[in-house]
């Protein structure tokens, strides 16, 4: 059967799954030989939680629809069914891995799903951990970046995403912007020309830009690393589960096989891993970087003489429940070649190749380039910069009244200037349509996709 013949988009059977898992649990306090304790809710308290619940049921309504296939706007994909559970799960006991005396077993969870995103990414060895998100784990790398170049500078493409500036003033590290091609990929004959001029330590190559999911090009970058001895940190917090998609271009599969050069990455598996928000991971290629972390600390790491993670994070309490639910998501889909989650990152694409195809081959419409992950931008053909933004803007909105969301993005005019020649450039940017095809439904779904997209062109002014 398609998803399209059943109609339950919030699943809720593997709630009975749930309460058999948590009954297994129980079975831990029997064998602990403590005094009896009940935490059974009577119906007073029962009733009260309902009510809250429900209320809060009714206030969530208020959301786009993200679990549904045509929700196909920002980076947004629904947490799997497993990770749902092994997270909730692991809220009954509430583990902290920051010590080994706040959660034992997800510490040691955590390190087995690191290892795994490390030997996936390329690193044979590692030192890493999880974090709130790309935003921390590009911190920590370019914290430790600072560390070993203390005061050099640190370069990221026009296109890499504003955390890395934004950082850079919170570390105070000197930081600059290097221009990006006509495909949005890092232009290294400006950055050969800044590593001449510039004290640079670290270059951030972001391999999956977060509006257009272009691929810097890595190769050449370690190139220039021989002659200018610079450390490169990958920012592969949205793409890095790309790698094991067996369909990228000639130029992304080079970058993914090169990523295991690289001195540090980011990879965000609440992006494309299937996680619930609060799952980035930063890895670090020299597990020696670690004594830059080190410190002492008077409450925690009683309990056993073996790491404990806060010993190489910057971010003390952490949700042990994230660990859990990347753990169990691996179990179940493993990060390998032809896997079934290689195989769902590989849909991925080819629904963004698909689409693309159609836009091509559509009057209305202007593709900068061919996207190189699942993130698919586009112009609409107009006179001027800014009629094609006012009309995207409409057709985002007539979209989302027929049930279709998409994103906007502004994106600089350099994308699309030898595409479209005879344009009134009257303003610098051109406010496109975008959208990331995130979830393998996506691909039974384009043709609602695309129905409803040019059926809201039509109906635009
Ligand atoms: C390439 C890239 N880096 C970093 C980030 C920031 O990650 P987070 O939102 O998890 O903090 C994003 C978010 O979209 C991203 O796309």
């Amino acid at each position: 059967m398609t998803t399209k013949e059943k109609s339950r988009v919030l699943e809720h059977q593997s709630l009975d799954l749930l309460n058999q898992a948590v009954a297994l649990m129980e079975e831990s306090f029997s064998e602990a030989n403590l005094p009896s304790y009940d935490s059974s809710l009577d119906t007073m308290q029962t009733e009260r939680l309902q009510a809250v619940l429900n209320e809060v049921a009714t206030r969530l309504k208020d959301n786009f629809p993200y679990p549904h296939p045509l929700y196909a706007g920002q980076m947004i994909k629904p947490p799997h069914v497993v990770a749902r559970l092994a997270y909730t799960l692991a809220l009954w006991f509430n583990p902290n891995n920051h010590a080994l005396d706040g959660g034992r077993a997800s510490s040691a969870m955590e390190k087995e799903a690191v290892a795994n995103l490390a030997s996936m990414l390329g690193f044979s060895d590692h030192l890493g951990h999880l974090t709130s998100g790309g935003t921390m784990a590009n911190l920590e790398a370019l914290w430790v970046a600072d560390r070993l170049h203390p005061g050099k500078m640190i370069v990221a493409s026009s296109q890499a995403h504003y955390t890395h500036s934004r950082i850079s003033e919170v570390l105070k590290i000197p930081y600059k912007s290097v221009a990006v091609d006509s495909q949005a990929r890092m232009d290294v004959k400006e950055l050969e020309s800044m590593l001449k001029s510039n004290d640079i330590g670290t270059v951030v190559v972001t391999t999956g830009t977060t509006a257009t999911g272009s691929v810097d090009p890595l190769l050449q970058i370690l190139e220039l690393q021989k002659n200018y001895k610079f450390r490169i940190h990958i920012d592969a917090a949205y793409g890095g589960y790309f790698k094991l998609a067996n369909n990228l271009s000639e130029h992304a599969r080079e970058v993914f096989d090169a990523i295991g050069q690289a001195d540090s990455i980011v990879i965000d598996p609440h992006k494309h891993g299937l996680q619930p928000y609060g799952c980035g991971c930063v890895l670090f290629k020299d597990p020696s970087v670690g004594k830059f972390y080190k410190h002492d600390s008077p409450y925690t790491y009683f309990s056993s003489d073996q790491l404990h993670l806060g010993e190489i994070s910057l971010e003390c309490s952490r949700p042990g429940a994230s660990a859990v639910a990347l753990w169990a998501t691996q179990k179940l889909l493993p990060m390998e070649a032809n896997s079934e989650f290689a195989k769902n990152m590989a849909t991925c694409r080819s629904t963004a190749l698909e689409f693309c195809d159609k836009l091509n081959n559509d009057e209305h419409f202007i593709v900068p380039f061919e996207p190189e992950l699942d993130i698919v931008v586009f112009a609409v053909k107009t006179k001027s910069a800014s009629e094609s933004s006012a009309k995207a803007k409409e057709i985002f909105a007539k979209t989302a009244e027929a049930g279709l969301h998409l994103a906007v993005a502004n994106l600089p005019a350099s994308f699309f200037k030898d595409k479209i020649p005879d344009f009134n450039w009257d303003q610098d940017n051109i406010a496109c349509l975008r959208s990331c095809l995130m979830k393998p439904e996506h691909h039974e779904w384009l043709p609602e996709i695309w129905g409803i997209l040019t059926n809201s062109v039509l109906r635009s002014s």
